[in-house]
């Protein structure tokens, strides 16, 4: 199969049963996706992205067509996709390896010896930087931290396709930059095919190949699709004075703003780039994870 339909969300609708009847959240939502490619689905809060997202990961149906994985239907979860919410919900009982190696053990019990699992999950650990934590409990690491060893529990599944409702939303913007980061390096060693929800348009434009935006609801629909051609690996330092990233930018923040004038300050750029670079920059990491335990979680 090309991968050029690699994941394909096809003619899709949701319509929820409430007590007044039936609410159409979703109407012909229509994406064909490359392997390996980057998407951001951002819009008004409330449009329907997570419903998307859901339907995607097979935690919620379809009520009108569907979604085609390398040529077969998705109905249900599987170990092929994996999500990263917003809040990860680390096991708390367990330390930092052991909320890793329950995930790994669930798609890799069989094929890989225990040794093997091992280095798979410290491995893991070290490409979010988390490498040092292992033996630690979720209390006695920061809400970015805590953020990191969810992505390494989603990527040491290796799922073909990561799933990431605003994953760093509930961060400050020294943790985020460094996340966003850290995944923009995994995808391009891993090369996987990520979809991301985002409220943060800088980010969005930063991580993505393209950037789908999303009419207000009811019936919500995807309304223009933005391409990044911007050449990787990126730095968010010299993107600041870019014109294909400000052009970006632009559409983007015209879009939304056309689309709803009421909910537009929720989709405000959430800190300049220069400000974030330079706090990055000068910091080291314990600096970052120390002032992110005292803003973020
Ligand atoms: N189980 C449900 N039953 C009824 N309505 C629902 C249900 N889940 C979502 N909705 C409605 O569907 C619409 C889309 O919800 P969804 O959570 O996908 O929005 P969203 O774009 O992710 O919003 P946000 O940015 O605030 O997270 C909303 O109007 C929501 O109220
Ligand atoms: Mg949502």
């Amino acid at each position: 199969m090309s991968s050029a339909r690699y994941l394909e969300i096809s003619k899709m609708g949701k319509t929820f049963p409430t007590d007044t009847g039936g609410f159409e959240a979703l109407r012909d939502v229509q994406l064909t996706i490359q392997q390996g490619e980057f998407i951001s689905l951002i819009g008004h809060s409330g449009c329907g992205k997570s419903t998307v997202l859901n339907i995607v990961a097979g935690l919620e149906q379809a009520s009108v067509g569907g979604v085609i994985l390398e040529g077969k239907h998705i109905n249900e979860p599987g170990p092929d996709r994996a999500v990263v919410f917003q809040h990860h919900a680390l096991m708390p009982w367990l330390t930092v390896y052991e909320n890793v190696e329950l995930a790994v053990a669930q798609v890799f019990r069989g094929s890989k010896s225990a040794a093997e699992m091992r280095e798979w999950i410290l491995h893991n650990l070290n490409l979010v930087g988390m490498g040092h934590a292992a033996d630690k409990a979720p209390h006695e690491i920061s809400g970015g931290m805590k953020q990191r060893v969810g992505i390494a529990r989603c990527l040491a599944m290796e799922p073909k396709v990561v799933l990431m409702d605003e994953p760093f939303g509930a961060l400050d913007a020294l943790t985020r930059a460094k996340l966003q980061d850290s995944v923009m390096a995994i995808q391009a060693e891993l090369k996987n095919t990520i979809i991301m929800i985002t409220h943060d348009v800088d980010e969005a434009v930063l991580l993505s190949d393209r950037i789908v935006m999303m009419t207000t609801g009811p019936a919500a629909t995807i309304g223009e699709i933005v391409e990044v051609k911007l050449p990787r690996p990126r730095d968010r330092l010299a993107l600041a004075e870019d014109q294909q990233y400000n052009h970006c930018r632009h559409q983007v923040l015209e879009f939304l703003y056309s689309s709803d004038d009421d909910n537009s300050e929720e989709l405000e750029p959430s800190a300049t780039i220069e400000s974030v670079q330079t706090a990055v920059d000068v910091s080291t990491d314990d600096t970052v994870i120390k002032n992110s335990s005292n803003q973020a979680a």
